[in-house]
């Protein structure tokens, strides 16, 4: 079922380790604009391409740098996009003009099954109305987006809950352009040290980089928590804390009592999604450890709050 919608061009969602993606054949532009159409999303923001094999790549694009396929070798499938030097298949909307294609090989079963029986590669932007927070669950997916998909896949909840890092290579250095659920420590580990070229503005070379994404439709305030609460005193306040809470609000989510960075980057999208549909006026949230994944929770946080 699955199969023979995404060949008629049709949308569908999918479960990926990182978020859920709204997808559709990405060689197939009345699909792909249907996807920027769902969305509500800019055709400036290009969408990243996803195939079930390493070996699929060269279809596709050029490896190019050497780093980028041990990269891939090492994280594949698995919360890694890379840019690469897109062949003409891949059509200019996809990529939003660019020369680069952004391609990833997801680690989730069902979606690896489907990208199998098909004979072309999906492109998936995460499955949320632009700027939102990302679906963690196939239910933030029906809430949020049901009506305009055909078809949603439920694997359950994310693995790893933040979308992917993005890397490409520039003037021979290893670039990382969004931070995500490949933790930095683990990139440099297999290519050595990388460049952060995180975009804090409304560059369009990476929008998902927008100082202002992710963002719940509560005014959020990301920062020190018990100065925050102090110049919010006598407003209905959601808490989102980590480890051990020593404030204490009208309404609590804790990331991760065990104060387990891995845990938390699982819970964030659930729990911002939670915050927002609370009785609370307004939702504080403090900063995580910046280790591991916890330096790609404080960015999402930040750009919530901005
Ligand atoms: O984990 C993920 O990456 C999820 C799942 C569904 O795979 N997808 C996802 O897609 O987060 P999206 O569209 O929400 O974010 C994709 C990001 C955007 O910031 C976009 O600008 C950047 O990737 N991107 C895509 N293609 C690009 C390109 N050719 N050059 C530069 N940036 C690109
Ligand atoms: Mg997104």
């Amino acid at each position: 079922m699955a199969v023979n919608l995404l060949k008629e061009g049709k949308l569908l969602g999918i479960p990926t380790e990182t978020v859920y993606g709204l997808a559709g054949n990405a060689l197939n532009t009345e699909a792909v604009l249907s996807i920027f159409k769902a969305k509500g999303r800019p055709q400036f923001d290009p969408l990243i391409v996803h195939i079930h094999d390493l070996d699929q790549v060269e279809k596709y694009a050029y490896w190019g740098d050497g780093r980028l396929k041990k990269l891939a070798e090492r994280f594949w499938p698995g919360p890694l996009t890379l840019l690469l030097q897109k062949k003409k298949m891949i059509p200019d909307l996809v990529t939003s003009g660019s020369e680069l294609v952004a391609i990833r090989v997801p680690s989730n079963e069902l979606t690896l099954e489907v990208l199998r029986k098909i004979d072309f590669p999906l492109a998936a932007p995460s499955a949320n109305p632009f700027g939102y927070v990302s679906p963690t669950s196939a239910i933030h997916v029906q809430k949020q987006l049901g009506e305009k998909i055909d078809y949603i896949l439920d694997g359950g909840e994310c693995k790893v809950g933040l979308e992917s890092t993005i890397v490409g290579v520039e003037e021979d250095k290893l670039c990382v352009y969004r931070l995500g659920g490949l933790s930095l420590e683990e990139l440099e580990k297999v290519a050595g040290k990388v460049e952060l070229r995180i975009n804090n503005s409304s560059d369009p070379k990476a929008p998902g980089q927008l100082k202002s994404h992710y963002a719940p439709a509560k005014k959020l305030y990301f920062g020190e928590i018990d100065k925050l609460l102090k110049e919010h005193f006598g407003k209905k306040i959601a808490l989102i804390g980590f480890g051990e809470m020593k404030e204490s609000a009208d309404i609590q989510f804790n990331l991760s009592k065990d104060s387990d960075v891995d845990e938390a980057a699982r819970n964030l999208f659930r729990i911002l999604r939670e915050a927002d549909d609370s009785e609370a006026e307004i939702v504080i949230a403090g900063p995580v450890p910046e280790h591991g994944l916890g330096l790609a929770i404080n960015d999402r946080l930040k750009r919530a709050g901005a």
